[in-house]
């Protein structure tokens, strides 16, 4: 009797529980009201809902949550305890700066979370616990500075890790402690410049690293020391100099990119550790000549493509070890004349030859005389660190070619420098005055460190001597005024960095001695007004990049851009009131100009009709711009790549549809007023096949929703000719071509800018080195 009492009881909770069950698969699940959710593949998208707080009511059972294009700013602690089963996050563009410690827990099993395009600035010990399943972590774009230790402790299970695009100066040691099973970590677009001897301790697993695009001045040696498995790296876009006898001691590396940097020369030994090498790419540096290098047994690929390799009897041992070795030299003679532009792969041992012009020769003793000069140092290679000389209290690595009295109280430019030093690094001293040939025996220096050494004078030849220098450093002084003989002596200047000053004018004369300047910077500093006065008519014929925010500006004369090709113009947090357009007349090849951050309320018509040919990246955020003429961007078409006014007061746009080329645009912070006169900005809009971010200002009722989502322009008359007060759009029929827009759907947008910004330097550095080959050759 109870037995069948209990199989009876049994027998109803079964059928209770299958009622139970049932009815759970066929009632719709738990959807947020901003989200979408697909109930068979169990995903949930709140995606571009300017929400400020994770939806509560997102189903336990949710594996893929998308949450991207919000406005959370924080993620507190036990931000996703009621979705423990989800696999993939999207976080990106959310405006997050601070993740709390333990936002994540809970989550054991995503394997994919990304965070990309926040504002994070730092990674607190604990931020990622309870990710213990995570295989991708994405950090790209966002503002970090700083990784304190622990940050990834708990993520065993990580393979890659993508910090590209951030602010990162410097790695400190254990950083990444923890991922024993990472493969890939990214730091690409950063500003490193220093990595301590341990960052990558505990990186077992990583088979790949890439660190182009920071700012490197050296082969970190030590450090790589710790990537026993790495077996790709990408170092191109740094600024290394040299590259010194066992830089490369990594045993497993079979790839290794070093393209793009300014290195003048490296040891034939550099590589002698690293004996499965099989592609070494060198292109676009300064090497005129290259020995065979010892070491690698298996190399398949050199390339020096766009490096001003001067073909002569010098080079005759590489192309026979390249011949022997079945390596392929990938690249050109740079000279002399009767080879230039002649393959590397080509050019026979025979042509090969030297006493090709008396300059050859006389450039050829000149070398030897300072071989012979810096005898010390050749003594010194053999028995290390014995007869080095180099000035009480500073460094001389002699192997790197550095010297280092950075912030050493010095108040006079030490002398006695290694010969062969390439790097003279004497920031935060106290030097005040620069007088005349202050750097003797620096011949073979290519950058030069002074900043922040309280300097307000530079006499007339204070660098004389410096025959190699590309880069000098004069950032945060106190300089008032340069002299016209500034910079005598250093032709070769090609960056120039003197922001944070005190300058009154751009320095016209003095950058007049410099023929091989390419980028100058002068942010932050006292500039009033650009004038044409005391600019000769060409000061720097080559300057291609001007960088002038964070001045005060409120005039640009005409002809005041006319000493330069300039084809990047930094204006932006300055004092204009109105776009500069006369003044763009001088500036014909002009691609990129910023006018963020000043104070223009209103931009007429053809404010771009100079530079219309040229422009392809234009920025004009946070201005108050309360109102374009409809005619604002006539001129401007395909050619146009990046248009931002995000952040202004403006309720319309001019017409867009000549802008067939534009990859980005971001239109977000307007009040924009949704009507039909906006009708032709969302068939804009539907056709870019963009993503374009503009949101309703007004009317009341349509604030906050993206005009893309928005459907009052359903009821718009079909050819809308409305005309309103603002007129902009709307007073005459405005006939939208399809956008033709070759960017790719479901890629993010920024990744756009950033290969352009990518092929732009690339373009750069050609010119440059173009320029360089030509110098070279004009001797
Ligand atoms: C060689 O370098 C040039 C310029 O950097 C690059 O375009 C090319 O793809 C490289 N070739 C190989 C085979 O790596
Ligand atoms: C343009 O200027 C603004 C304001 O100074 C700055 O935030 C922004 O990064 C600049 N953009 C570019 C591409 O230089
Ligand atoms: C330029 O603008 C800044 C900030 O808007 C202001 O403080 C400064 O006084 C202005 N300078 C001049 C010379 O107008
Ligand atoms: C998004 O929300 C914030 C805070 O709720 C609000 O200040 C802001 O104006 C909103 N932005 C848009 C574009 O609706
Ligand atoms: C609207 O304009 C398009 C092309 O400009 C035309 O083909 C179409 O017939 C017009 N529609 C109406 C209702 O006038």
């Amino acid at each position: 009797m109870i037995l069948t009492l209990l199989a009876q009881m049994r027998f109803f909770a079964v059928v209770f529980l299958l009622v139970l069950t049932r009815s759970s698969t066929i009632k719709a699940r738990k959807c947020p009201k901003e989200c979408s959710c697909d109930d068979s593949k169990l995903t949930v998208v709140c995606a571009g809902k300017n929400l400020t707080e994770i939806p509560l009511g997102v189903d336990e059972i949710t594996v893929k949550l998308d949450l991207k294009n919000n406005n959370f700013q924080m993620l507190p602690r036990g931000s996703f305890l009621h979705t423990p089963y989800l696999t993939h996050l999207s976080l990106q563009r959310c405006s997050i700066s601070k993740v709390k410690e333990g936002a994540f827990r809970g989550l054991g099993r995503v394997v994919s979370l990304n965070l990309a395009y926040n504002k994070i600035d730092i990674l607190y010990q604990e931020s990622f616990d309870g990710l213990s399943s995570l295989k991708e972590l994405h950090l790209d774009h966002n503002h970090i500075e700083e990784i304190q230790p622990g940050a990834f402790m708990q993520l065993g299970l990580l393979n890659v890790l993508a910090l590209t695009h951030n602010r990162l100066v410097y790695i400190p040691n254990m950083a990444f402690q923890g991922l024993q099973n990472m493969k890939w970590l990214r730091l690409s677009y950063n500003s490193l410049n220093n990595l301590a001897p341990e960052a990558f301790a505990g990186l077992f697993a990583l088979s790949r690293l890439s660190l182009d695009h920071n700012e490197l001045q050296f082969f970190p040696t030590q450090t790589m020391t710790r990537l026993p498995e790495v077996k790709r790296l990408e170092l191109s876009y740094n600024r290394m100099t040299y590259l010194g006898e066992g830089s490369v001691s990594m045993r497993k590396l079979t790839h290794l990119h070093l393209d793009h940097m300014s290195l003048q020369d490296l040891s034939d030994q550099a590589f002698s550790q690293a004996r499965l090498l099989s592609h070494v790419d060198l292109g676009h540096n300064q090497l005129r000549y290259l020995e065979p290098l010892t070491g690698p047994t298996k190399l398949a690929i050199l390339n020096l493509t766009g490096n001003p390799i001067y073909c002569d009897c010098h080079m005759r041992p590489l192309k026979r070890w390249a011949t022997v070795g079945g390596a392929k030299l990938l690249g050109a003679c740079a000279g002399p004349a009767h080879l230039s532009d002649e393959p590397l792969r080509t050019v026979t041992s025979s042509h090969l030859r030297c006493r090709s012009g008396a300059d050859a020769l006389k450039d050829e003793e000149e070398e030897e005389g300072e071989e012979q000069e810096s005898d010390g140092d050749i003594t010194a290679t053999a028995t290390p660190k014995q007869t080095v000389k180099c000035p009480l209290s500073c460094e001389c690595d002699t192997e790197a070619h550095h010297a280092t009295c950075e912030s050493r109280g010095f108040n006079k430019v030490p002398q006695g420098f290694p010969t062969r030093t390439q790097l003279l690094d004497l920031r935060g001293n106290h030097f005040h005055f620069i007088p005349t040939s202050s750097f003797p025996g620096t011949g073979r220096v290519v950058s030069l460190h002074l900043e922040l050494c309280k300097i307000h004078e530079i006499e007339g030849g204070a660098f004389q001597g410096m025959r190699n220098l590309l880069y000098l450093y004069l950032s945060d002084n106190d300089l008032t005024s340069l002299e016209p003989e500034a910079f005598a002596g250093v032709p070769k200047l090609t960056y120039l960095h003197l922001e944070g000053n005190r300058l009154t004018q751009v320095p016209g004369a003095a950058l007049s001695l410099l023929p091989n300047l390419f980028v100058l910077h002068l942010e932050r500093n006292a500039i009033s007004k650009l004038e044409p006065a005391g600019l000769p008519s060409s000061a720097a014929p080559t300057l291609m990049d001007l960088y002038l925010s964070n001045n005060a500006i409120s005039g640009i004369a005409k002809g005041a851009l006319s000493f330069a090709p300039i084809g990047t113009l930094h204006l932006d947090s300055n004092n204009l009131t109105e776009v500069p357009a006369d003044a763009l007349a001088d500036a014909p090849r002009l691609e990129e100009l910023n006018l963020s951050g000043n104070s223009v309320r209103w931009i007429g018509p053809r404010a771009f009709r100079h530079a219309s040919q040229s422009l392809r990246r234009l920025y004009m955020d946070r201005m108050g711009i309360e109102k374009m003429s409809k005619e604002a961007l006539l001129g401007l078409g395909p050619g146009l790549t990046v248009l931002t006014v995000r952040g202004n007061q403006l309720r319309e746009l001019p017409d867009l549809s000549a802008l067939t080329g534009l990859e980005t645009i971001d239109l977000r912070d307007n009040p924009l007023l949704c009507d039909c006169a906006l009708l032709p900005l969302r068939r804009w809009i539907d056709n870019a096949k963009l993503e374009v971010a503009a949101t309703c200002g007004h009317p009341l009722e349509l604030r906050g929703q993206q005009v893309a989502d928005t459907n009052i322009f359903a009821t718009c008359p079909e050819n809308a000719t409305i005309s309103t007060e603002m007129g902009a759009v709307g007073s005459r029929p405005v006939k939208i071509k399809s956008a033709r827009v070759k960017a790719r759907p479901g890629k993010p947008k920024l990744d756009k800018v950033s290969r352009t910004q990518h092929r732009r330097k690339a373009a750069k550095q050609k010119a440059k080195n173009k320029k360089m080959n030509e110098a070279k050759m004009g001797n």
